[in-house]
């Protein structure tokens, strides 16, 4: 730990110099195969050579203007994410938190507008939205929330997965304002939902007059083998809040939304300094370009499906182990004892991965990784289980 870091990290015993592809190479020149990149960050993979183009030639141009002029490479970037999500108009901000905070903010605002006192979000267990304070007070995470309450008020906890929970909240309640689900929960160790259930919870929505949130920030940018975790559903949100891929690396979150609530904000009702700034908005602009001209969300389906495929088999009869779940290549091993002493084991072996709640190892690799490179990372986990005793 760093005497002048606050203690919020417990980071590994390394630190990486440069990258390339899906590698990176620490101070000492060792070289390691990226399987969490960044925590979905870098989907391209590090210092692609397209975006440190149009960041360094950005850089040369202008960084900064502020949103009291127009911006119009940030204007680009919220048609071109309109055009991915089926959505209308997007709020772009510095962080997935912030995306989460500006959907809440449109819950609020047309939620008074429809005579709710506390328009109520409904939330679930285990979900995780962020750490600001209305963020952290939606997350279902109790360990997250511990020492800072009083937390934010009007939200309603429900088991993920379970329709039957909503629909008793919708029979005893008329405060509620709006759904807030990841379409697959990252944080919470990839869960994905029981198949229909994100269907049903647009029903759900339709009939009582609720907004749809979906919180793409982990499961969002061609991750699952969809542009968004969603879209393997035949339903589309009101709002949907995306992040961490988007700029491949800098720091950038948007709200997306529909109908009322892309209406919802006058001017002066939310903002934000940096965001949607044009260096940050114009590489992004130009990762969904190669998100779409290299086709990552196809090759996300391939290859982490391939993957998926090898753990489940291989796995099967390994009784350190509870389930292997996922989608794409958003992927989750969950064992049945403690796994993070693996995270150095891994290092060890030239893997970077993570590990959450405990139990689950998590895989969330560039979108951009090879076969071999694929089949190395499953090699290495699996050795890595075998091994445990
Ligand atoms: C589903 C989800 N929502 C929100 C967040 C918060 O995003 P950020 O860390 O960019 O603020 C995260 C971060 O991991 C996330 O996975």
């Amino acid at each position: 730990m760093n005497d002048h870091l606050m203690n919020t990290y417990a980071p590994l015993p390394v630190a990486f110099a440069r990258g390339e592809g899906a590698w990176l190479w620490d101070e000492d020149g060792r070289r390691y195969l990226d399987a969490i990149s960044g925590l979905g960050v870098c989907s391209l993979g590090h210092a692609h050579p397209q975006v440190a183009q149009v960041i360094a030639d950005q850089a040369t141009r202008l960084l900064h203007s502020g949103n009291l002029v127009r911006i119009p490479w940030q204007e680009q970037l919220a048609e071109k994410l309109a055009d991915v999500t089926g959505l209308e108009k997007a709020f772009i901000c510095n962080s997935g938190t912030e995306a989460i905070e500006c959907a809440l903010k449109i819950t609020r605002i047309t939620g008074h507008g429809k005579g709710l006192d506390v328009p109520g979000v409904i939330v679930m267990e285990q979900s995780f939205h962020g750490r600001t304070m209305a963020a952290l007070s939606a997350t279902g995470s109790r360990k997250a929330q511990a020492g800072f309450e009083p937390l934010v008020g009007g939200f309603i906890r429900a088991p993920f997965g379970d329709l039957d929970a909503i629909a008793k909240i919708a029979r005893r309640r008329q405060d509620i304002a709006a759904i807030l689900v990841e379409p697959i929960q990252g944080e919470a160790g990839i869960r994905v939902p029981p198949a229909g259930y994100l269907t049903q919870l647009r029903s759900l929505c339709d009939e009582f007059g609720w907004l749809l949130i979906f919180d793409e920030i982990q499961s969002g940018l061609c991750r699952t083998g969809k542009w968004y975790a969603h879209q393997h559903e035949n339903v589309i949100p009101d709002v949907l809040t995306t992040a961490k891929a988007l700029a491949n690396g800098l720091p950038v979150g948007a709200c997306v939304a529909r109908g009322p609530a892309a209406e919802a904000f006058s001017p002066g009702q939310h903002g934000s300094t940096f965001g949607g700034n044009p260096l940050v908005s114009r590489t992004a602009c130009t990762v969904l370009d190669i998100m779409r001209n290299e086709d990552l969300a196809g090759r996300a389906h391939r290859t982490g499906g391939n993957m998926l495929e090898q753990f489940r088999q291989r796995l099967a009869a390994n009784p350190d182990v509870r389930e292997v779940r996922g989608r794409g290549l958003m992927i989750g091993i969950e064992l049945t004892r403690d796994a993070n002493r693996l995270k150095q084991a891994a290092l060890d072996r030239g893997v970077l991965l993570n590990v959450t709640q405990d139990r689950v190892i998590r895989l969330l690799p560039p979108l951009i990784i090879d076969a071999e490179q694929a089949e190395e990372i499953v090699e290495v986990v699996f050795s890595l289980i075998e091994e445990l005793d």
